[in-house]
Order: structure tokens, then C-alpha cells, then sequence
């Protein structure tokens, strides 16, 4: 489907472009990727179509996620959701890397191709090679009957209904919704004791309703937005489960404002951005409250020491924090492992608006398609 096939079937309503409607989504797109999953009674997850029972599913040993772009930072996280949950060593491979590499696989290791739109040829490419080789094979997709959807073993569907805007948004947060879900329902197969289920799953409920809130601060965004378009150069930190955060945050600027941004762990700037740092180098922190918040602070302190400018994505409540960056957009507070679902919002936002303000095609950018179907 060509973006003007697409744009046909979804309507703009108010919004100025897709981007800025698919982003207003999120509440409800959350809300379908969660819906007939949660299995309320056993306090885990449920999916339909994973072709896989559950003698299989406790054999698993390994999982590797296999994705590009977007997809491949909500693997990122998928990565510290299944290890954290359920303990399984989990990879995230390039797509593009995987299908021509030869990486030692045991019997048991499952693979995941996380895809937006069910046609990017690298994913499909090293989808294929691992079937190839025997190993279960399946799909995160939210185009319904895509090629991958249609070539994977079984899978689970996004239902975030068509993205138009190139650069992904909605579907960032779907994968990872997704993900949470199969970490529990992979977690609760194995050691995953019901009261830490139920507190997942309490805590996931309560997402669409937090992110609704994250959207309150469009307009702040937008004012934040015109100090900053102007500058060159980028940095976007985060640590644990906000750093595929920042990656996503960096190449949401990338893609569509054609700034120059690069993510990285915070505390990994010392080893060669903090180089980069001066008044005209911005630093996005996205430093929410949780495990280790008294580190990212010493980090973005580093930062300001050396006069770069600061926004920081913080924890509703952390007046602290307003004292030392130059500007904060806050987020309700939630567990670590929901961090990436509430900071996308402002991250997204911000790259949107500093894209408008320079009077670029944001729904599409120079360059760039929506699905790659070439190598
Ligand atoms: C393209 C798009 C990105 C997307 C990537 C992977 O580069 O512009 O937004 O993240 O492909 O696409 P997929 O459909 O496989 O998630």
C-alpha cells in the first residue's frame, strides 16, 4: 500500500498531520494492544495465535529479537522485559546484520521479528534464515497479513491500526505493551510468583490513562520546542530501561527534523559525547524516577557543568530536578519497567514540534519510507 492508499482510509480529523493524530492515539492504541490478553484469574497474559504449547514454551532458553529502526529499540526493551520477568537470556539482533551472520542458536531458542508494517525485507530475510534452521519463529506485526505476519510460525498483532506518519510513534508503544505482556506470560511459565504477576498487571492497566495525562503537556512541548530549533546537535541520555528510551527519542529527531541527535546510556557520555557538550549542544534527560535516579542526576550535573543546555523528561512531583535543567516535562510516575511507555510521549511530542518549527515535511521525510522493501 502506497502512503496515498493509507491516507485515504484514515482520516486526519483536526490534526495538522498523521504523526501529530497517530501520537493522540496512544490511550487507545495501548488500550487494543492489551485488549482479551490479560488473564485476570492466573495473573498472566494470554495470546491467541502463538501456535507454540506450553511444553514448548517452557523449553525456550533463549529468545533473540530481530527487528530494524524503531522496532528494533522496542526489542531493546523487550530484551530487559523478558530478562527481568522471566529470566530468559534475550538478544536483540539488527535484521540486517542477522540474516547474513551465523550466531550459534540452541534448539530452544525462540525468535521474534518485531515489524511494524510486516514487509521490511531485512526482518522477512533473516525471519526466513532462522526458520530455515528449525528454530520456533514468530511475529510482532500490526499489518494483518503482511508477508511476515503471513511466513511466521505464529504471532501476536499489534492492532494499532494503519501508522501513516513515516516515522513510528504508535506502534513504538504497541511493541512495547506487547512485549511487557509476553515477558509475563513467558515469566508466569516459570518462576513469576502470582502477587508479582498481579502487580504487573495492576501497573499495565493504569497505562492509557497515564499516557492521556503525558499528552496534557502538548502545548509546554511546543513552547519548549521553539527555544531549541535552532540547534545542530543532540544528545539524548537515559539509563536501564530509558536508554532504548533516548535511542528512540534521537531518531525521532533524526528522521523527521534532520537534526543531528545521538543517543546513548548516560553514564556512557563520559566515554566520548560529554566531548560534544557545550551551550550549543542540547541534552534530553530522560531521568523519571526509579532504581538508580541519583546517578542519572550526577550525569546530567556533569552535563550542566559544562554549560550544555538541558530539558529534562521527569517524574511528576521532583521539584529538585527543575532547580538544575533548563526545562522539565513531567510524567505520572510509574514502575521502571512502564518508563519507555510514558517518555515516549514527550520524546515524540518535542521531535514533532521542533520538525514543524522548522518547517519540515513531517509525515514525509526526505529519504525515507515507510516500509523498506529493498536490502
Ligand atoms: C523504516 C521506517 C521506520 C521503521 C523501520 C522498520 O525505516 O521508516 O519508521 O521503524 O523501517 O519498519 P518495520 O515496519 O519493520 O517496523
Amino acid at each position: 500500500q502506497t502512503l496515498d492508499q493509507v491516507s485515504e482510509d484514515a482520516d486526519l480529523g483536526d490534526f495538522e498531520h498523521y504523526m501529530l493524530k497517530e501520537i493522540f492515539e496512544q490511550p487507545q492504541t495501548l488500550e487494543n494492544a492489551m485488549r482479551g490478553r490479560i488473564d485476570e484469574d492466573e495473573a498472566t497474559a494470554k495470546f491467541g495465535g502463538l501456535n507454540l504449547d506450553p511444553q514448548q514454551l517452557r523449553k525456550i532458553d533463549r529468545v533473540v529479537l530481530t527487528a530494524c529502526g524503531t522496532s528494533w529499540h522496542s526489542g531493546l526493551v523487550g530484551e530487559y522485559l523478558l530478562e527481568e520477568f522471566a529470566r530468559i537470556p534475550t538478544e536483540v539482533e539488527y535484521a540486517s546484520e542477522l540474516r547474513y551472520r551465523n550466531p550459534p542458536m540452541s534448539e530452544n531458542t525462540m525468535i521474534f521479528a518485531i515489524t511494524q508494517s510486516g514487509e521490511t525485507a531485512d526482518t522477512l530475510a533473516a525471519m526466513r534464515e532462522c526458520k530455515r534452521k528449525g528454530h520456533p519463529t514468530l511475529a510482532i506485526c500490526n499489518v494483518v497479513g503482511s508477508t511476515i505476519a503471513r511466513e511466521a510460525d505464529g504471532g501476536i498483532y499489534l492492532h494499532a491500526g494503519p501508522e501513516v506518519g513515516v516515522a513510528s510513534t504508535k506502534a513504538f508503544t504497541s511493541q512495547v505493551m506487547v512485549l511487557i505482556q509476553l515477558a509475563l506470560f513467558l515469566g508466569r511459565m516459570r518462576h513469576l510468583s502470582y502477587p508479582a504477576g498481579r502487580r504487573i498487571i495492576d501497573a499495565i492497566h493504569q497505562v492509557p490513562d497515564q499516557v492521556r495525562k503525558c499528552l496534557e503537556c502538548n502545548d509546554l512541548v511546543k513552547e519548549i520546542s521553539q527555544k531549541y530549533c535552532n540547534f545542530n546537535n543532540f544528545l539524548y541520555l537515559g539509563r536501564l530501561y530509558n536508554f532504548p528510551g533516548a535511542l528512540e527519542g534521537a531518531l525521532k529527531l533524526k528522521e523527521i527534523s534532520y537534526i543531528h541527535a545521538e543517543g546513548y546510556p548516560a553514564a556512557e557520555m563520559k566515554h566520548g559525547p560529554i566531548a560534544l557538550v557545550d551551550e550549543e549542544t542540547p541534552s534530553v534527560f530522560v531521568v523519571p524516577r526509579g532504581q538508580i535516579y541519583p546517578k542519572v542526576m550526577s550525569n546530567l550535573e556533569e552535563v550542566k557543568a559544562r554549560k550544555g543546555p538541558v530539558i529534562a523528561i521527569a517524574c511528576e512531583g521532583d521539584r529538585k530536578i527543575a532547580d538544575i535543567a533548563d526545562d522539565v516535562i513531567y510524567v505520572p510516575d510509574v514502575d521502571d519497567f512502564l518508563q519507555p511507555l510514558v517518555t515516549a510521549i514527550p520524546l515524540q511530542l518535542l521531535s514533532y514540534h521542533i520538525a514543524v518549527q522548522r518547517g519540515c515535511n513531517v509525515d514525509r521525510p526526505r529519504n525515507l519510507a515507510k516500509s523498506v522493501t529493498v536490502e
